[in-house]
C-alpha cells in the first residue's frame, strides 16, 4: 500500500521570527513511517518542522503551517490507499502575521486567532473504502472524546494517548476501532508501538493488506 502519514507540529506565524506551535516532537509519526516502510509499504511523509532525520525511503514533503499541510496532503491523497494522521496540527492561527518583526514598547499586541482546517477530516471525508487512522491527545474523558472523533471524522481507527506522550520516548496508547474494540499497547518505545499499530491496522505483510478496499485485519 501507499500510505500518507502526517507528522510533527505545525507552526503558525505571528511575524517573521515568532510563531504559535505545540510540544509535538514528530517521533511517533516518524516511527509510524519507519514501521510502514519495514513492512514493505510505500510512504508519503508530510511533516511539520522537527529535529528528526526522516526515514530513508519515504517521500518527504516539508511544511510549516496547517494550511500548507492540508494542501500537500490533498495533492498526494488521490494516489494513496490509506492515511495515518499523527501530526499535532495547530487548531488556530493568528488572523494576521506581521510582515516585520513586532517591536516591544507601547501596548502589547492583541492576537486574534482563526480556526485552522482539519486536515484528517478533509481527507477522510473522501476516503471511500480507503483506511483513515487518527491519533487523539486527550487530558480528560479520553475514551468518549476519542470515539466522538472516530465517528465525526469518519475514521477506521483512532489511537488515544495522554499529553505526556508528546515529546516523550516511551508511551502507552489505546487503539480503538469503529466496532468498539479496544486494545492497550505499551508502555513501550514509540518504535515498538508503531510496529504493533501497523500490524493492527494493515496486517503483517504489505501485500496481505492489498490495495484499495482491502479487508482490514481483525484486532
Ligand atoms: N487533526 C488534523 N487537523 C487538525 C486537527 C487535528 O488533521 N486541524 C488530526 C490529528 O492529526 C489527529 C486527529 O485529527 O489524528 C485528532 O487530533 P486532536 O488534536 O486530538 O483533536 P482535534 O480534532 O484537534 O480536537 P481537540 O483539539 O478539540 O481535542
Amino acid at each position: 500500500m501507499r500510505v500518507l502519514v502526517t507528522a510533527g507540529p505545525t507552526r503558525e506565524p505571528l511575524d517573521p521570527v515568532r510563531y504559535l506551535s505545540n510540544r509535538s516532537s514528530g517521533r511517533m509519526g516518524y516511527a509510524v513511517a519507519r514501521a510502514l516502510l519495514r513492512r514493505g509499504h510505500r510512504v508519503v511523509l508530510v511533516t511539520g518542522p522537527t529535529a528528526l532525520r526522516p526515514p530513508r525511503g519515504a517521500a518527504v514533503v516539508r511544511v510549516e503551517t496547517a494550511r500548507q499541510m492540508l494542501a500537500a496532503c490533498r495533492r498526494h491523497w488521490p494516489t494513496c490507499d490509506a492515511v495515518v494522521a499523527v501530526a499535532a496540527v495547530a487548531d488556530w492561527r493568528p488572523a494576521w502575521a506581521a510582515p516585520r518583526k513586532l517591536k516591544r514598547g507601547g501596548d502589547a499586541p492583541r492576537i486574534e486567532l482563526l480556526p485552522n482546517p482539519d486536515v484528517l477530516e478533509a481527507l477522510a471525508r473522501t476516503k471511500g473504502a480507503r483506511c483513515a487512522v487518527g491519533f487523539a491527545v486527550e487530558t480528560e474523558a479520553g475514551r468518549a472524546e476519542a470515539l466522538r472523533k472516530l465517528r465525526e471524522k469518519n475514521l477506521d481507527f483512532i489511537v488515544l494517548n495522554g499529553p505526556e506522550a508528546q515529546g516523550a520516548a516511551r508511551a502507552t496508547v489505546w487503539l480503538l476501532d469503529r466496532g468498539g474494540a479496544e486494545r492497550k499497547l505499551g508502555p513501550a518505545s514509540k518504535g515498538v508501538l508503531a510496529r504493533r499499530l501497523v500490524t493492527a491496522w494493515f496486517g503483517r505483510r504489505a501485500s496481505a493488506a492489498g490495495g484499495r478496499g482491502a479487508r482490514k485485519p481483525k484486532m
